[in-house]
């Protein structure tokens, strides 16, 4: 994308008054077609386009969301990280279903994904555990996510526990950490256009392949 093209998206945010009528092409296959915007994004100078919303809900229906690192895509499905005692972890596990969401607003594009959460397996949690810097796994054992915490001296003091205690080893995957994979049920791209008239793909499983319908914006 052009320095002009960015500032003109810059100006244009949500009105897609002047960028390039760019039309939404249509694939059969999703999953290349959402690595191929967020290769764009990443390309376009958008910090951690990788970041989106996932959102959960308790079995009584009340959701809430929360930003994420998408660490994984492919035919499979999309993979996030996070502390399987976490409050997000607690409603997926009760509720397995979850809503991702991506918004690349240089590109007046967001990327809507539906469908069921699992996990994914302790070894593939480990690898992606052991390829983090020590900093992030110490601190992965040292969080108690979404839990009360007094003073931020004790997750301190967890920390240098935790750098005492892993010293000169392989620090080992907590069993309390992970992914999740939301396998799509539902995904729909939007690509914002001139005069609030946007195009909007929705891809939904059918048979084996995707089944391609249009939405009104
Ligand atoms: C850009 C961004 C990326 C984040 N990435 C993650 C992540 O990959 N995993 C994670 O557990 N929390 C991540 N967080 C923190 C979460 O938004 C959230 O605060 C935390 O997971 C606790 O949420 P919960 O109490 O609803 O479980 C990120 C926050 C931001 C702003």
């Amino acid at each position: 994308m052009s320095f002009l093209s960015k500032i003109r998206c810059a100006f244009t945010l949500g009105q897609g008054l002047l960028i390039e009528n760019r039309a939404l092409q249509a694939t059969d296959d999703p999953i290349a077609f959402f690595k191929a915007w967020l290769k764009e994004a990443e390309k376009s100078g958008i910090i951690l386009p990788e970041s989106m919303s996932v959102s959960s809900s308790t079995t009584a229906g009340r959701p809430s969301s929360r930003m994420v690192l998408l660490k994984e895509v492919d035919e499979k499905g999309f993979v996030f990280f996070t502390n399987y005692n976490s409050r997000k972890a607690e409603e997926l596990e009760a509720n397995p279903f979850a809503a991702l969401l991506f918004h690349w607003n240089m590109l007046q594009r967001q990327v809507r994904i539906e469908g069921r959460i699992e996990r994914i397996s302790e070894q593939e949690s480990a690898d992606y555990f052991h390829s983090r810097g020590r900093g992030s796994q110490i601190g992965a054992w040292a969080s108690h996510q979404s839990e009360l915490l007094e003073d931020r001296n004790i997750l301190v003091e967890r920390v240098k526990m935790f750098e005492d205690k892993f010293k000169g080893k392989e620090i080992p995957l907590p069993e309390f950490w992970g992914g999740y994979r939301v396998i799509p049920e539902r995904i729909e791209f939007w690509q914002g256009k001139a005069d609030r008239l946007h195009d909007r793909f929705i891809y939904q499983p059918k048979d084996g392949n995707w089944d391609i319908t249009r939405l009104n914006p």
